[in-house]
């Protein structure tokens, strides 16, 4: 009996998290998104000026406020140092470069952007950028890429830190280097632990405490969360962009995979000099529509990660209806530069609906901005990429994962976007 109540017990919790994942679209609650050109004293926004003046900030701060967090601005003593330069990596065809930027005078933090740059080439070239997950060595089996120091969430007493934790090469399927310099264009990441290590830790072990007040320990509810800590570090790494004459910091592409998709998107909304943004697998906090509620939801993503968000956010947990803004308007934050927004079919966690309809409600605001968003209503059929405006989507066949089909329809849509201006 006392066996049978246990059980029960254990079981009840369960079926409740069960329950509260949604993967039926017949389940999909009605709701009413926020409009992108209705101010939030209701009047309306019939122009580009009003757009970029008024509206643009609005959303920005609403945003910063409940979702994100703020930011501070970047550091007036940032330093870059070039650590090592190879002009015969990938069999001569590329250059490679790893240069240091440092977050605080005193020089003990520090994120290593890797960077590789096609030999091939007349000028400054564009470039995709992003995180990676698992250290900069990770990327590309290439002996000479300095190994990332491994911060993870210490388990069972041990290190925080983890030498030689991952493998040289072990995300090499998911960074297609050849295929990119073939194509012209450079690649940059950075191993998002030198920013944030990804687990929650209070906010001591990242770039927050550099900038706490004094006698602050953690963010305030309407400052950073871990993503908009990773989308700072992205913008610092333009600013040392903007000094390398190797590449063209007006033609750079952020672009991330699942979390490092939400904040890509993140990026390109707070720092317009990136030019174009991939969202890869985006989900929720992504591209996906918070409202429909459909795979992982509000509630669900500030338990399993509450460090990503600003502590406001979680005031919206099983109730996004509350939320002064949904997901399209950050695909809108980005007008009117192109955005590619990719799904999987089998990846319903990110529910690839939801990730779709972003597109389809932020096409207002582009096509107040004179340039076409998403042409199509209509999910495309799986495998079909749409790319005929200036927000890309395609939903690909298979599982979570960023991989070379969605590679190749990310350079399509670049070539389209940035190819034309150099
Ligand atoms: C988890 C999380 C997602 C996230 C994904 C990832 O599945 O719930 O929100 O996108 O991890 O980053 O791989």
């Amino acid at each position: 009996m006392k066996k049978t109540l246990l059980y029960l017990l254990l079981l009840f919790p369960i079926a409740l998290l069960a329950q509260e994942i949604n993967y039926d679209e017949t389940k999909v609650p009605s709701y009413t998104l926020p409009n992108p050109l209705i101010m939030e004293d209701g009047t309306k926004v019939t122009s580009k000026q009003e757009w970029i003046e008024k509206r643009r900030p609005e959303i920005l701060d609403l945003f910063e406020t409940h979702v994100y967090g703020k930011a501070p601005a970047s550091p007036k003593d940032i330093q870059f140092e070039v650590l090592s330069e190879n002009r015969y990596a990938i069999n001569n065809m590329a250059t490679r470069k790893e240069v240091a930027v440092y977050l605080s005078e005193d020089k003990t933090h520090k994120m290593t952007i890797l960077i590789y740059l096609p030999n091939k080439r007349t000028g400054a070239v564009p470039l995709f950028f992003g995180l990676n997950f698992k250290g900069n060595h990770t990327i590309c089996d290439d002996a000479e890429i300095t190994e990332s120091i491994t911060r993870m969430k210490p388990r069972d007493g041990g290190d925080e830190i983890r030498p030689h934790a991952f493998k040289r090469g072990a995300a090499s399927s998911r960074w297609p280097v050849e295929m990119l310099i073939a194509k012209g264009y450079g690649l940059a990441t950075v191993y998002r632990g030198d920013i944030d290590p990804d687990y929650d830790d209070g906010f001591q072990n990242g770039i927050h405490p550099l900038f706490y007040n004094e006698g602050q320990t953690k963010p305030r509810p309407d400052e950073w969360g871990t993503l908009a800590a990773w989308a700072w570090g992205l913008s610092r790494a333009m600013d040392y962009f903007e000094t390398d004459e190797d590449i063209d910091a007006g033609k750079v592409a952020v672009f991330g995979h699942s979390r490092h998709g939400k904040t890509a998107l993140w990026t390109a909304a707070v720092d317009t000099r990136f030019a174009m943004a991939v969202s890869n697998d985006s989900g929720c906090g992504g591209a996906a529509l918070s409202r429909r509620r459909y795979g992982e939801t509000v509630g669900k993503i500030n338990s399993l990660f509450p460090h990503w968000f600003c502590e406001n956010f979680k005031q919206y947990s099983n109730n996004e209806d509350a939320l002064p803004v949904d997901q399209h308007q950050l695909v809108a934050l980005i007008a009117p530069r192109p955005v590619y927004i990719a799904s999987a079919i089998d990846d319903r966690w990110a529910d690839p609906k939801g990730e779709f309809l972003s597109g389809v409600h932020a096409t207002a605001v582009y096509e107040l901005l004179e340039v076409a968003g998403l042409p199509v209503e209509e999910m495309p059929a799986v495998d079909q990429p749409e790319m005929r405006g200036n927000i890309g989507y395609h939903v690909r066949s298979g599982d979570h994962d960023i991989n070379s089909y969605d590679w190749e329809q990310f350079i399509k849509f670049a070539d389209i976007h940035l190819k034309d201006k150099y």
